[in-house]
């Protein structure tokens, strides 16, 4: 199947382009690590990326393997050579079918995935099978309900586009309930992406999201330039942190 992320344009773009300051990794590894239950955990990232989240889980959660699954091997490529890790392995693999024997995890993450993932049942079901029993999914997004980034003030369109790509939060629990989890909790969580505007600005200049593969060159530089001159009447005050808000969805296999 072609997938966006399959562009080696994109893949390249993602890795400086969707950074985010140390402590505000490390404080979403704290949150994730609240959710493990058992110490040494085995852990699979879902569409694993540049492999941001599961070196930063290998650093940060003591004892941890973890198992890094993305469906694109450019974007693995790009994983391997900026976030290897001894505790980490970088598979090709898919939601709906994960490269490992049953009952092999305590967690499975999935971060900004949940959106490209066509059938999200078939995926569920996946996990109910590579978790352990007690084991938990943590899937980190933004439902349809709540798209409120900053993006949107600059390219307001995306969000019109976005209400159509992401799920709601109804949805994807009733996926996950209906093949046996039980959800745990239903959060949210801010962290700084970027010291200020123009920091941002900088990072959004090599189009380092899927999403702005649905605009055209012309919007996309339009939106640029709106984002550049805010940026820049920023820098005449007190610049502002950037922050960006996931939803987050936690449950159980029972
Ligand atoms: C937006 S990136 C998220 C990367 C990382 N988890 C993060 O939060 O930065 C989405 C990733 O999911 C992968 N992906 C999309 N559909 C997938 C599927 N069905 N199975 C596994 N990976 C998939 C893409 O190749 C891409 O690397």
């Amino acid at each position: 199947m072609s997938r966006v992320y399959d562009d080696e344009q994109l893949a390249g773009a993602y890795e400086r382009g969707n950074e985010m300051p140390e402590a505000s990794l490390r404080a979403w590894v704290e949150l994730i690590a609240s959710y493990v239950q058992r110490t040494s955990p085995s852990i699979v990232e879902i569409g694993s990326g540049t492999g941001v989240f599961s070196a930063a889980m290998a650093r940060w959660i003591e004892g941890s393997e973890v198992m890094a699954v993305d469906a694109s091997e450019v974007m693995l490529a790009e994983a391997r050579r900026h976030h290897p890790h001894p505790a980490v392995r970088y598979l090709s693999g898919e939601a709906e079918a994960v490269p490992a024997a049953a009952g092999t995890f305590d967690l499975a993450l999935m971060s900004r995935v949940i959106h490209h993932i066509p059938d999200r049942a078939r995926a569920a079901r996946e996990l109910v099978r590579v978790l352990r029993i007690g084991g938990r999914v943590v899937i980190r997004t933004t439902f349809r309900e709540r798209l409120d980034a900053l993006v949107y003030d600059f390219w307001p369109q995306l969000r019109a586009i976005d209400e159509q790509r992401f799920p709601g939060e109804e949805e994807v629990v009733g996926d996950f309930v209906s093949v046996g989890f039980t959800l745990d909790e239903a959060t949210s969580f801010a962290q700084p992406v970027a010291t200020n505007l123009a920091e941002y600005h900088t990072r959004l200049v090599s189009r380092p999201q899927s999403k702005f593969t649905h605009l055209t060159d012309e919007e996309f530089h339009r939106g640029l330039v709106r984002l550049e001159a805010t940026a820049r009447s920023e820098a005449l005050g007190e610049p502002r942190p950037v922050l960006e808000r996931y939803d987050v969805v936690v449950f159980s296999r029972l």
